[in-house]
């Protein structure tokens, strides 16, 4: 079982000027998946350096999968790709392709968002979109997945040939 933590990226969600619905939403999905997921939703404000943080923390706390919720899209707060793309040693292109290829079969609006996700140390980062709905359906286009890379990533068993 892989550890994870939810981070909502959010001003309002952050100032509590708006309930944070999306990093519940997301926390109840992986731990359907079977995740043990952290009871707590960490909530960081649009600002590169505390979402840097943020991940970086979740690194050295050894957190397997880190998922984020907000910040993809084209406001001009939006950073959190930026972010991620900062404190990550090595990308992982083919997670947020996945997300934005299913959700295209939703809405065309979902090529606006810019999502990223990486590598930290032994940290799989993974930015989603911050509308509930969006945070689950791209969540939920990539999941199935995740558990190999956490495998491999973490040293485990992750013999891609003997699996499909
Ligand atoms: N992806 C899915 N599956 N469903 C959606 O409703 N909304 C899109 C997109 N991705 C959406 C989606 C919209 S409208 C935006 S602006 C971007 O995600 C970025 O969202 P964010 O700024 O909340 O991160």
């Amino acid at each position: 079982m892989f550890t994870a933590r939810v981070i909502t990226v959010s001003d309002r969600g952050y100032s509590r000027e708006r309930e944070d619905l999306s990093g519940p939403a997301v926390r109840e999905q992986l731990a359907g998946a079977g995740y043990a997921v952290e009871a707590e939703v960490v909530v960081v404000p649009d600002e590169k350096n505390a979402i840097q943080t943020a991940l970086t923390i979740a690194a050295k706390d050894d957190v397997a999968l880190v998922l984020t919720t907000g910040g993809t899209g084209f406001s001009p707060r939006d950073v959190t790709p930026e972010a991620t793309i900062a404190v990550c040693e090595r990308l992982v292109p083919g997670i947020p392709e996945a997300m934005r290829y299913a959700s295209l079969q939703i809405t065309p609006r979902a090529m606006l968002s810019r999502a990223a996700a990486g590598i930290l140390g032994r940290t799989l980062i993974v930015n989603l979109p911050g509308s509930p709905k969006a945070a689950r359906e791209n969540l939920a286009a990539v999941l199935p997945a995740l558990e190999h890379g956490l495998a491999m990533l973490r040293g485990g068993q992750a013999d891609c040939a003997a699996q499909t």
